[in-house]
């Protein structure tokens, strides 16, 4: 079983945000259909979730269905549809026992009505639980965030609730669906790609590729993912004497 040391598990990221890409891959190298490769895709959510949750994790956001992945072909829209519904209603009570707060981020609006239920009853059964925040992306788009985000701000302005001048960078994040950054992002599939997903929390993660496709991804790819965030000298934008002085207390 992975786990780290005393001294590292200060310094664990405590926003994890996963592309899960490679579905589609491992399946067609199998000979499969892509939509096998969204189950056993599945399969890795949940050990990634459970590995997450011992490690102490804070948050965890998941990149399920973005905005663009209506383009796919409609079957494999639907039974992507069906897997996200049939996962949520099978977790719940397992996510709940486990003390993890779950929330959907995305245009909900766009699902449907069956799905939007399932998504209230977990959101509401799970808002108080104190343990790992887990946020899964559905109908997600991080340039969709920053434009209702904008669109929330402007309506206060235009009703006279808020001073344009107050406006800044801390008022502007808490009106994103996700007001959290990200300390470490992590892609599978190899491709050197940010596609969208929590543009504006990603602004200062740090950025980790495998070449694993997402139904192969296990505890070991978390924590070579994790070793990797440990090894890098996170410096936003100040230089390494910076930050050296700052870790000295200095
Ligand atoms: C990208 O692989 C993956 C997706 C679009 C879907 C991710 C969904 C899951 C892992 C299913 C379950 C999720 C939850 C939260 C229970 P791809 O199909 O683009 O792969 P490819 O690049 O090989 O074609």
């Amino acid at each position: 079983m992975v786990s780290f040391s005393d001294k590292d598990a200060a310094y664990l990221p405590r926003h994890i945000a996963i592309i899960m890409d490679g579905n589609g891959r491992w399946a067609q190298k199998r000979g499969m259909l892509r939509v096998k490769g969204h189950q056993e895709g599945a399969n890795a959510v949940i050990t990634t979730i459970e590995t997450c949750a011992r490690l102490g994790i804070k948050t965890l956001s998941l990149f399920a269905f973005s905005s663009e992945n209506w383009k796919r072909p409609p079957s494999e829209v639907n039974a992507l549809m069906q897997l996200l519904a049939k996962a949520l209603k099978k977790q719940t009570p397992i996510l709940h026992q486990n003390g993890i707060k779950v929330r959907v981020l995305g245009d909900l609006k766009a699902l449907k009505p069956s799905l939007q239920e399932s998504i209230s009853y977990t959101q509401n059964l799970t808002e108080n639980n104190l343990g790992l925040k887990l946020n899964i992306a559905i109908n997600y788009g991080g340039k969709w965030d920053i434009v209702q985000a904008c669109k929330k701000l402007a309506l206060k302005v235009r009703d006279g609730d808020l001073d344009l001048e107050r406006i800044d960078e801390e008022l502007f994040n808490h009106a994103l669906v996700l007001d959290e950054g990200v300390d470490l992002l992590i892609r599978t599939g190899g491709e050197r790609r940010i596609s969208n997903f929590l543009l504006w929390q990603c602004a200062y993660s740090e950025f980790y590729v495998t070449d694993l496709l997402w139904p192969d991804f296990n505890e070991q790819a978390l924590f070579d993912a994790i070793d990797y965030y440990l090894s890098r000298e996170r410096r936003f934008g100040m230089t390494s004497e910076q930050i050296k002085e700052i870790s000295n207390g200095n």
